[in-house]
């Protein structure tokens, strides 16, 4: 049986540019798409992707993260509001603390630049063209009060090659982001 039958509400909370927010806005367009975003949040109000967000006509909040007990408790009224049933984090570069996590008690999930366990935390590019891997990718993991350490659900590789620069990486593994999140997103819903 279905964990969770059903389109369910999803929040996601960004940063910045917002291209994997895009892309989950488009797949949830879809017909067979099992979530519906309707809330996006970001904890800097000058984000691109919150003028995506306010495009697609989704709600969308600005909420500085000076004091860490502010956003998390000004988001987790929202989250309640919205009836949010799964919170994604999607270049979201702030780190939610454990009482955040076990307020929400819904699962949240995460993208990471990085073929987890390997490269937690920042410059993940950077650490695997400097250790010469052979390759690099992106995991779409449950995230827990240990950072980039939770459960991986769906992650895809791309080589590396020796022409690669952080850029040229960069730009090969957030094709494969928007790929690969919301196909986690369905494989969590119906494979739990
Ligand atoms: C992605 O590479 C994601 O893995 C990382 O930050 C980047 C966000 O890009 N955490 P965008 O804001 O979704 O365009």
């Amino acid at each position: 049986m279905e964990k969770y039958p059903g389109k369910k509400n999803i929040a996601v909370f960004i940063s910045g540019r917002g291209s994997n927010l895009k892309s989950l806005i488009k797949h949830s367009k879809k017909k067979n798409s099992l979530i519906k975003i309707i809330l996006v949040i970001s904890n800097n109000p000058d984000a691109e992707g919150l003028k995506y967000a306010s495009k697609s006509k989704i709600k969308n909040y600005g909420i500085k993260f000076t004091k860490n007990s502010n956003f998390e408790n000004s988001s987790l009224k929202l989250l309640k509001k919205y009836n949010i049933d799964i919170l994604c984090l999607a270049g979201f570069m702030k780190i939610l603390s454990g009482n955040f996590i076990k307020k929400f008690s819904k699962p949240i999930l995460n993208i990471h630049p990085s073929l987890l366990p390997k490269y937690k935390g920042l410059n993940t590019h950077e650490r695997a063209i400097k250790n010469k891997d052979r390759f690099a990718g992106s995991s779409i993991h449950k995230v827990t009060e240990k950072l980039d350490s939770g459960k991986v659900i769906l992650q895809k590789k791309v080589k590396i090659l020796k022409s690669d620069n952080v850029r040229s990486l960069e730009k090969k593994v957030l094709k494969i982001e928007h790929e690969i999140y919301p196909k986690a997103i369905n494989k969590f819903l119906t494979n739990l």
